[in-house]
Order: structure tokens, then C-alpha cells, then sequence
């Protein structure tokens, strides 16, 4: 079942059984060795499967519940399915905001695998219409939880190493991060391996996407940042005052929006405008360029 939470759309199942997580992967199209974030209630459920160090205690402290993925040892004893964490040593651990997605997972105590509620490699879900949209028919409900209130998929963490390694930018910042545990190292060339969802395309809509764009045809659509750009042949402003909180919120039913308009009228692409990189803008970037990636 897909359920809101306040990054995106999760399509859910039972972490601790097999058919139930084998569904997940066959109902998204997504491939097998791609792990699931396992989502809780509390810090001190998550950490019954995972084994947390202080930088793990630390930064649950503060940033739980919230938009923050811990990568960390899977406990021995987990009853996590291995197909949920694809086979790996490791396991990812999430508790969402307070909310429906809370009490959800209180109510059903046990591990909840999910992973964004779209078919795999397409726009993530920031409502509950956006699952239908992909899913309608493949999975048996969607608990409609309103609009997405940050809009783009929680920060992934790897602590499982000496050095913390930001596996993908999301809601919660790098600097905030920081603040807490130090220094975080960047992947490097083969993080695309420790983390099989790190993929070049992703999130992608069906017309091709254009970047930095500072003009736009007439037979264009525009996904604006701040004051619009004149002349394209649709627009959605992810947010006409600039605010990256809002752009955030906005950006994957922007996408939808405009992906759809612009089949509909036979329009080349999408021109996007530039977003400044920093705070979420830095992770409203990562999901452009992958929109824009050339696709595999
Ligand atoms: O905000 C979110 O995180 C949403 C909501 C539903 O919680 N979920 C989500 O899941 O974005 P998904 O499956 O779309 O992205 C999970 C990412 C993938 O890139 C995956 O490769 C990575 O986390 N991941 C999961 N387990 C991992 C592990 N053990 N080691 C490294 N990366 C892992
Ligand atoms: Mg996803």
C-alpha cells in the first residue's frame, strides 16, 4: 500500500516478508539489487535492526523524526528480509515526520520498506494522485496524506564507514549535517555501486529536460525559478519569489505538469531555469540533472 510521508510517496510493505517485498520491486519495475530504506516509528526501533554509533544516536537526535536516511551494520539478529537491503551488510533506516506515515508505522509495528511510490527511474510522487498515475491498478491502495509537505526524497547518509559519505542530497542539508558529525565526504566514482539508486537517470519525465535555460523556444515548455521567462509554450513556476522551500514542494508535480501539457500539445522539451545551489537547492539540482541525464 502507498502512503504519504513528508519527503514523497512511499509504496510500503512488510520489511519482514519476503512476497510482501518482492511485490514492491515487481509492482515499481525496479531492479533487484537496488536496496529499500526501512522506515519506523522511533529512533529506538530503527536501531533494533541497525547498529548505531554516536554519529548515528547524534543525528537521530536531532534530525528524527525527519527527512534523514541513515546507512548503517545491519544487526545479525535483523528480521529484515535480505531482499529488502538487495543482499548487502548494510541496511537503510528512516523514521518519517509525525503525521498519518507516523502513526501508521506505530500501528503496524514492523519494519516498512519503501521505497518512492513511482515506477522505477520516473518522477517521484509528491501526491496522491501522482501514485495513480504510475501505480493505478499494480498496487492495492494509496492512503491519500495530502500534498508532500518537503517535496523531494529524504538525505541519504552512509555511516557505515570511518568517514560519513552523503549518498544523495535531500530535505535535510549537508551543512546541517555537518554541524552535528563534521566533515562528509562526496561519492565518489564507485558510491554508484554502494548505492545502487544513485543512478545518472532518474526521476526522468518522457520529453527531453534542458538545463540553465536562459531563454526558451516558443515550442518549449518552462519550469520557471523566480520571474518566468517569456515566450514558452507552457510554464509552471516552482516558485515565482524564489523560495527553495516552495520549489522543493513543487518540483516532481511541476515536472509531471508540464511533461504531460507538453505531450499533450506535441512541445520538444522542457526548458528549465537555472536554481541556485545551496541549502535544497543543492538536492532540487541533483533530481534536475538526472531528469536531464540522457537516458540509458
Ligand atoms: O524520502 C525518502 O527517502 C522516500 C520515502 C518514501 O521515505 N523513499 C525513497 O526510497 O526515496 P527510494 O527507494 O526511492 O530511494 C532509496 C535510496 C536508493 O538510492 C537506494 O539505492 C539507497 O537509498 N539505499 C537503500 N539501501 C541502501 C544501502 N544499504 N546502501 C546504500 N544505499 C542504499
Ligand atoms: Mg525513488
Amino acid at each position: 500500500m502507498a502512503f504519504g510521508t513528508e519527503t514523497v510517496y512511499g509504496l510500503g510493505g512488510d520489511a519482514t516478508n519476503g512476497a510482501a517485498v518482492a511485490a514492491i520491486f515487481a509492482a515499481k519495475g525496479r531492479p533487484a539489487f537496488n536496496p529499500l530504506i526501512c522506515h519506523y516509528p522511533s529512533g529506538e526501533n530503527a536501531f533494533l535492526d541497525a547498529v548505531a554509533d554516536t554519529r548515528a544516536m547524534a543525528l537521530a537526535e536531532k534530525f528524527w523524526p525527519g527527512p534523514l536516511t541513515l546507512i548503517l551494520p545491519r544487526r545479525a539478529e535483523s528480521k529484515v528480509h535480505e531482499l529488502a537491503c538487495a543482499g548487502l551488510a548494510t541496511i537503510a533506516v528512516r523514521v518519517p515526520a509525525a503525521g498519518i506515515a507516523h502513526a501508521l508505522l506505530a500501528q503496524v509495528d514492523r519494519p516498512i520498506a519503501a521505497p518512492s511510490a513511482n515506477i522505477s527511474g520516473h518522477v517521484s510522487p509528491s501526491m496522491a494522485a501522482h501514485v495513480m498515475e504510475d501505480l493505478a491498478g499494480k498496487i492495492a491502495a494509496v492512503l491519500d496524506c495530502g500534498p508532500a509537505q518537503v517535496g523531494i526524497e529524504s538525505t541519504v547518509l552512509d555511516l557505515s564507514g570511518a568517514v560519513p559519505v552523503l549518498l544523495r542530497p535531500g530535505g535535510v542539508g549537508i551543512a546541517e549535517l555537518a554541524s552535528v558529525i563534521g566533515d562528509i565526504a562526496m561519492p565518489d566514482a564507485d558510491s554508484a555501486v554502494i548505492s545502487p539508486g544513485m543512478l545518472a537517470s532518474h526521476y526522468a519525465p518522457s520529453l527531453p529536460v534542458r538545463l540553465a535555460a536562459v531563454a526558451v523556444g516558443a515550442d518549449e515548455m518552462l519550469l520557471a525559478f523566480g520571474p518566468a521567462l517569456n515566450g514558452a509554450a507552457g510554464v509552471f513556476d516552482l516558485s515565482a519569489r524564489g523560495d527553495l522551500t516552495e520549489a522543493a514542494q513543487n518540483l516532481f508535480a511541476g515536472l509531471r505538469v508540464l511533461d504531460a501539457e507538453g505531450a499533450r500539445i506535441g512541445a520538444r522539451g522542457i526548458a528549465v531555469m537555472a536554481v541556485p545551489e545551496d541549502g535544497l537547492g543543492i538536492a532540487i539540482n541533483d533530481r534536475l540533472q538526472r531528469a536531464a541525464h540522457p537516458r540509458g
